[in-house]
């Protein structure tokens, strides 16, 4: 595969601009509360890292790593837990922290899991969205970008494994 298959999606400093802004709505929602973020891995690593560097108030951070699987590659709705996380968030002010939304199967579903442990409240932060794909509702609290339904890498996304450096978010050209 080479850069000949890849076109800018939103670059680097797109990214960035809308970042901060996210991290501002967060700093300011936030004020006097103990945050805790907890980054899906892997593909909100990279996010979640930028994210932080612009947030102004302290927060903790923790990891959460599922997989959706089926018949079906894309995803199938049935998700499990790979990693969990480190500490309770019964009490806390927790904000997930994903890449993108896709069909909403895995984070409604991980929504309702970490619901479950009586956080103090509950939200999510994704730099994507791909409203089209829909399977099931869900509908984040923050949203950094309203894609259209491409499948897009880089920044964090993969495709198989490949792509998450790239600074910009590409499309791939088949
Ligand atoms: P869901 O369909 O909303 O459950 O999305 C599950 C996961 O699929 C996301 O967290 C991503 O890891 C992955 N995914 C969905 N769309 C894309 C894409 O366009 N590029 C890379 N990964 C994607
Ligand atoms: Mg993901």
């Amino acid at each position: 595969m080479t850069e000949e298959n890849l076109e800018i999606m939103l670059a680097a400093e797109d990214i960035e601009r809308r970042i901060c802004e996210l991290a501002d709505a967060i700093s300011e929602d936030y004020k006097g509360k103990q945050l805790l973020l907890i980054g899906v891995l892997k593909g909100a690593v990279i996010f979640l890292s930028d994210l932080i560097r612009h947030i102004k108030i302290p927060v903790e951070i923790d990891f959460m790593a599922v997989s959706s699987y089926g018949a079906d590659t894309t995803s199938s709705g049935v998700v499990r837990i790979q990693k969990d996380l480190e500490q309770s968030i019964t009490g806390k002010d927790v904000l997930i922290v994903e890449d993108i939304v896709d069909t909403g199967l895995t984070l409604s579903y991980l929504y309702d899991n970490l619901a479950n442990r009586s956080p103090q409240t509950l939200k999510v932060v994704t730099l994507l969205d791909k409203p089209d794909r829909r399977k099931v509702e869900f509908n984040p609290d923050y949203c950094g970008f309203e894609i259209p339904d491409r499948f897009v890498i880089g920044y964090g996304l993969d495709f198989n494994e490949n792509y998450r450096y790239l600074p910009d978010i590409c499309v791939l050209k088949q």
